[in-house]
């Protein structure tokens, strides 16, 4: 099926107890065997069935069989948050002492994340200097245990070239993990590129509502990891916290889901609430529609934005002289996303006095909702880094970072251009 009926139908057909429709919300922390046995064989894996909601819960369930289809994948974990799901991905893949190779735009927490807090637990995130496969491949030695990139750049708005990033990745025997949480399933579906894990954010596009946290952890299951063989022993040698468990052998290329549930998911715990993935569900059935109306908005108000003389620049991967535009034409079909930057006249100033005179547009750290959300990457997300590093990931003093909601075009038009001129009055 496409993606617009596997977004309304995937995973459920209707409840086999009640016939109901809709998903429902199974608000249960355990379920009970039927005997001893039966428990026994639950824990020992030998038979499908929930135990406890930590681990597994049938609404979560339902959302990870469609989050998976949608990015026409093997199986998907669905965890409380976007980082808990990218931070189980890299738990997943390396160990103290090993590397992951990234480009270095990132979502500011990401950076974070590879920057401070994995080389704490032993784990180097090594940022090349762009995201170009050459740049990638010099950073890779014996220890790089994964590639890692976001399909499309939060903030800087870059399209990485998956397909020879996979192909560098593959050359030296590690998988490409992926966020695809800015570009969707609806625009791009990164296993289609030779991406062997993607990660979501849910709590953007996919929910788009603004009104859930949300992860998924998605493998395609086509990386080989036990023709990799002791690279990755986690899934290729006996678990002794499961009783001596080979995941390759028991889950075959389901391992890397099979093994972030039972390893990570079980004992750290950053499980999703049964409500919060019926309300992701009830998000992503209009996803296909809401991106349609996202990617349209978007391309207007670029056009507004590059034609206004107030404006210093707009980075919209849409117009032909965006370094961004013959992968955008490649990856995304010519429909490039809605997450735009721009700057205004008067650098860190102008662009906060241009921020506090939004009246419809929102000033917060989202993106993704129905609503239009602007955010000022300098001033917020991004304020912990330097200033190289801010230019490195995409961010100028001055820039503005747009997502660009499903309102009338022209009444979000009408708010950025009262918002210009209160920033040129006030400078
Ligand atoms: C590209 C990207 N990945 C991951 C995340 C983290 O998502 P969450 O807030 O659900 O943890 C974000 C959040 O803004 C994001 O923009």
């Amino acid at each position: 099926m496409r993606n617009e009926t596997i977004a309304v139908h995937g995973g459920f057909d209707r409840d086999p107890t009640t016939r109901a429709v809709a998903v429902p919300i199974y608000q249960t922390v355990a379920y009970e065997f039927d005997s001893a046995e039966h428990g026994a064989a639950l824990f020992n894996l030998e038979v499908e069935g929930h135990r406890y909601s930590r681990i597994s819960n049938p609404t979560t369930a339902v959302l990870e069989k469609r989050v998976a289809a949608l990015e026409g994948g093997l199986e998907a974990l669905c965890v409380s948050t976007g980082q808990a799901a990218l931070h189980y991905a890299m738990l997943n893949v390396a160990d103290v002492g090993r590397n992951v190779v990234s480009v270095p735009q990132l979502y500011g927490t990401t950076h974070t994340m590879f920057a401070h807090f994995l080389p704490r637990l032993g784990i180097n995130v090594r940022l090349a200097a762009s995201d170009q496969a050459d740049a990638i491949e010099a950073l890779i030695d014996n220890d790089t245990r994964a590639v890692y990139c976001e399909s499309v750049g939060n903030p800087a708005g870059n399209m990485c070239d998956l397909a020879s990033l996979a192909a560098v990745a593959h050359r030296h025997g590690v998988p490409l993990i992926v966020d695809n949480t800015v570009a969707t399933p609806i625009l791009l579906r990164p296993f289609e590129h030779g991406a062997d894990i993607v990660i979501h954010s849910l709590t953007k596009f996919m929910g788009g509502h603004g009104t859930t946290l949300g992860g998924a952890i998605v493998d395609s299951g086509r990386f080989d990891w036990k023709a990799q063989g002791t690279r990755y022993p986690m899934f290729n040698e006996p678990d002794a916290s499961y009783h001596g468990l080979v995941y390759t052998d028991h889950f075959g290329p389901a391992a890397f889901i099979a093994r972030a549930r039972s390893v990570y998911l079980r004992t750290t715990g950053s499980a999703l609430s049964p409500m919060s993935a019926f309300l992701l569900l009830q998000g992503i059935e209009t996803v296909a529609v809401r991106v349609d109306r996202h990617v349209e908005n978007a391309r207007l108000v670029a056009e507004f934005l590059r034609d206004d003389p107030r404006v210093q620049f707009v980075n919209y991967a849409g117009f032909p002289e965006s370094p961004h535009y013959l992968l955008a034409q490649k990856y995304l079909d010519g429909r490039a996303c809605s997450l735009l930057t721009f700057g205004v006249a008067g650098g860190f100033e102008g662009g906060m006095r241009f921020y506090n005179a939004l009246k419809l547009v929102k000033r917060l750290v989202n993106l993704g909702d129905a609503k239009s959300l602007a955010c000022h990457p300098a001033s917020t997300t991004h304020r912990q880094m330097s200033a190289a590093e801010q230019r490195t990931a995409g961010v100028l003093p001055e820039t503005i970072r747009l997502s660009v909601g499903i309102e009338h075009s022209d009444d979000i038009i009408a708010d950025l251009d009262q918002a210009m001129n209160c920033a040129a009055v006030g400078g």
